[in-house]
């Protein structure tokens, strides 16, 4: 979820220092890499030994450290991450902050950077109330600053209340949203995926072919944009993507079920190849064979049509609504008149003869249907197709102050 992102971790001189050694080994399960900073105050609790053994990191701890200069000068170091996190924020340190103070490594870092910085406060509990660190707070939260926590609890020193650091899981989802912020931030997008299984007994069922990597591929693509994606999935073989609110189904009803339970989104995408029938009265017993030879008689009932009741809703219609349509004959024109029937905004359709290789394979090539006509799309791969469809998402959706 943090594949890649760079972390500079500021630990400031507080007992939950001690935590701080936690944050870099979840920072780097989630593939993060962590540059540590130890301030002065900060090594009386944790040493740089410790600090450097578990992020595999030189941990850098002074200004004029002219080796650390000689490497990389604190410019550059406080703009080669991707984020800066101060845990713990003591009431010194976010002082410093408020005030512009540079007079050490880690306030220095602090006032050079460019990159969004996140706090995460720790003090005993009068400390955190007084007047001075809640106008520093409120001076910080004005310049940007993103804070996590305190949270209230008891205390190393023995009083209670607001001063405890946050959960380190606190902390590390608040870094994920802070890295998320995107042109679709603050947007809940919903993604079907995958194919439907229709039970025809226990231990049988009608499937397709879908692999379900074109739908994961668009929730990602919208996860890196900020969005916030819920995504409902048959049982599909492509990985599932990470930072979704996943929900596993497996019938055309279930998914049905699901989508009219994810409450408003702003855009509703429906990438699953559904099955339009499900079989009536699979029961719970398997279909023997007869002595006689008579073949089981199998009875079709309809599946509810999720794309067009999503479109066709009176309220809380999302504002874009996406299809697919998987054609075998007359691409455009069946694609054309289905965005019609459906009632959606926008259709993507694709070839699935046999021939082409589209269903389940890595490309595909999208014809997009909208009320402006048709746009044909070079083949491209499935990552590719969805950056193309994002990026027109965000032309309609996205905030162009990010
Ligand atoms: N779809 C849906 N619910 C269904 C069937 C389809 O939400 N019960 C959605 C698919 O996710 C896709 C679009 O409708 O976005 C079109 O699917 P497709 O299979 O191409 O069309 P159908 O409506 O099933 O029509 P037909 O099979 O007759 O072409």
């Amino acid at each position: 979820m943090l594949n890649g992102r760079k972390v500079l971790l500021i630990i400031g001189g507080g007992i939950a220092a001690y935590k701080s050694l936690d944050l870099i080994r979840k920072l780097a399960e989630k593939g993060a890499k962590v540059t540590p900073v130890l301030t002065q105050a900060g090594s009386n609790f944790v040493t740089a030994l410790s600090v450097s053994a578990l992020s595999g990191q030189k941990v850098y701890q002074d200004l004029f450290d002219l080796d650390a200069e000689s490497e990389i000068g604190h410019i550059q170091l406080s703009r080669a991450a991707d984020i800066i996190v101060v845990a713990p924020a003591t009431a010194d340190l976010m002082a410093k902050m408020a005030n512009g103070t540079a007079n050490d490594l880690a306030s220095t870092l602090l006032l050079a950077t460019d990159k969004p910085v996140l706090i995460a406060p720790s003090m005993n509990v009068q400390m955190w109330h007084h007047k001075a660190t809640q106008r520093n707070l409120a001076r910080l939260k004005g310049d940007g600053i993103h804070v996590v926590g305190p949270d209230e609890g008891s205390m190393a020193c023995g009083e209670f209340g607001l001063g405890r650091m946050a959960e380190i899981s606190d902390i590390i989802d608040s870094i994920q949203n802070v890295l998320w912020a995107g042109p679709l931030q603050s947007r809940h997008f919903l993604v079907t995926s995958g194919p439907t299984h229709e039970p025809i007994d226990p231990v049988r069922y009608i499937a397709n072919r879908s692999s379900g990597k074109q739908g994961a591929a668009i929730a990602n693509a919208l996860l890196a944009r900020g969005a916030q994606v819920t995504f409902i999935t048959g049982p599909a073989t492509a990985d599932r993507p990470t930072g979704a609110n996943i929900i596993e189904i497996e019938t055309a009803a279930e998914m049905n079920t699901a989508v009219e339970a994810a409450g408003h989104c702003d855009a509703a995408i429906f990438a699953a190849a559904v099955a339009d029938w499900h079989v009536v009265g699979a029961g719970q017993s398997k279909v023997k064979k007869t002595d006689s030879g008579a073949l089981p008689q199998i009875e079709f009932g309809e599946n509810p049509d999720i794309l067009r009741s999503v479109s066709q809703r009176k309220t809380n219609r999302p504002e874009l609504v996406i299809g697919f349509a998987a054609e075998t004959d007359n691409v455009v024109e069946n694609a054309t008149a289905k965005r019609l029937k459906k009632g959606c905004d926008w259709i993507l359709a694709n070839d699935v003869s046999p021939e082409t290789e589209i269903m389940g394979g890595d490309t595909n090539q999208i014809t997009f249907i909208s009320e402006s006509g048709a746009e044909k799309w070079p083949e491209m791969s499935k990552f590719e197709t969805a950056n193309r469809l994002v990026n027109k998402i965000v032309e309609v959706l996205g905030d162009a102050n990010t």
